[in-house]
């Protein structure tokens, strides 16, 4: 597959396609690690004397009043402080401002294009990767080049429809993506282990089906333990229950005993306790200390340790002690460890634990379709 590297980019208008999909609180951006993950790759651009064009969505656009609150003019201020460097701020996707804005460049100047997904009012010209829009798009630059790792799931104008038709290949976060997540899946020094949380198990049913033939150990946790319990003929109490996946873990524990390994306490509103002891008024919120002693017996001699989704509601600080365990456990091991992207990453990050991990992913849904052993459509596009 071709990278940024293969591209003389001197004197040439190229178009990345970023993931600036960052969370923004009233204005204010609260993680803006996407972004700086990308610095690589523009400042690659920028060294290499090309006219770089940023694209990148951000949030959903299903109404007119949605647009206000996703505007990229946010990420191209602190874009420009990132990169000590003025970022010139297109707020339109196609038309003649954009045109003149483009054509004006410099070799070296950077040009933030708004919301890719303002095109998806009035008929998701974006998200249903609508033909003209790609072309049109692709028809704005010499190179294109694929940097948006956590977009790589979707099929979108922006990252297939551009790449259909121009000269394509990947920038630095994608390959940095890949070389530690592919190996990972695919070729791991043992024993390796995942660890499963969040709220649902209807989310990760893929995950479970394609790891349980590569993992030695899948250990498991969060909202989502509950239901795999509840399979077991354990009372709950009020704890998340997925009732439409019951069946699929009854099934995946009967042919898998050894390997999927469940917490044996929790903690509650009222009380840390065996799982046993949860009353029918209680909800399981974390996973208990004995369980994160449990799980440390396997990932002490692991040697590859993927992680997805927290075991705990880790938000609120007294059901944050199972998700904090983990992460001191990781820290103390040597063994290749991944973070997948969303909540996983966020957790590690507002705990401290980011040393602790070998990677940690900037996909969410890019990352567990990765886990699912999925194509994404954004990267095979430009194999
Ligand atoms: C993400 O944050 O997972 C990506 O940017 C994709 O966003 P989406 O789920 O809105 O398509």
């Amino acid at each position: 597959m071709k990278t940024i590297r293969d591209f003389d980019l001197n004197n040439k208008k190229v178009i990345i396609r970023v993931d600036f999909n960052v969370p923004i609180k009233d204005g204010v951006i609260t993680d803006d690690t996407r972004i700086k993950e990308s610095l690589k790759t523009i400042n690659y651009a920028i060294d290499n004397n090309a006219k770089v064009i940023l694209m990148s969505h951000l949030g959903r656009i299903k109404e007119e009043s949605d647009k206000l609150k996703n505007t990229l003019k946010p990420v191209s201020v602190r874009l420009s402080e990132l990169l000590n460097k003025q970022v010139i701020f297109v707020p339109t996707t196609r038309g003649e401002e954009l045109e003149n804005a483009i054509n004006n460049l410099n070799n070296g100047d950077v040009l933030l294009m708004e919301n890719t997904r303002f095109e998806d009012l009035p008929d998701k010209k974006e998200s249903k990767n609508n033909e003209e829009l790609g072309k049109y798009w692709a028809s704005l630059g010499d190179v294109y080049i694929n940097d948006a790792f956590g977009t790589a799931h979707r099929a979108h104008a922006s990252n297939v429809g551009i790449a259909s038709n121009l000269e394509s290949g990947i920038g630095f976060l994608i390959e940095k993506e890949l070389d530690n997540l592919l190996p990972a899946i695919n070729n791991p020094s043992r024993p390796f282990t995942v660890i499963l949380g969040g709220a649902k198990v209807s989310d990760k049913i893929g995950v479970i089906e394609n790891l349980v033939k590569k993992a030695d150990y899948i250990l498991i946790g969060g909202g989502m333990a509950f239901t795999f319990l509840k399979a077991k003929g354990i009372e709950i109490g009020k704890s998340l229950l997925d009732e439409e996946s019951i069946d699929f873990c009854k099934n995946i524990l009967k042919e898998n005993e050894s390997k999927i390994i469940l917490p044996i306490d929790v903690v509650t509103e009222l009380k840390e306790c065996f799982i046993t002891d949860i009353t029918k008024d209680e909800t399981g919120l974390d996973i208990g200390s004995k369980t994160v002693k449990l799980f440390k017996q396997y990932l002490d001699s692991s040697k590859t340790i993927i992680w997805n989704g927290p075991v705990g509601m880790f938000e609120e600080d007294r059901y944050s002690n199972g998700t904090k365990g983990i992460c001191e456990i990781l820290k103390n091991i040597e063994a290749t460890k991944i973070a997948g992207g969303g909540d996983t990453a966020s957790a590690v990050k507002n705990f401290g634990y980011e040393e602790a991990f070998t990677h940690i992913s900037t996909g969410g849904g890019a990352s567990l379709e990765l886990l699912e052993g999925k194509v994404l459509p954004g990267i095979d596009i430009i194999k």
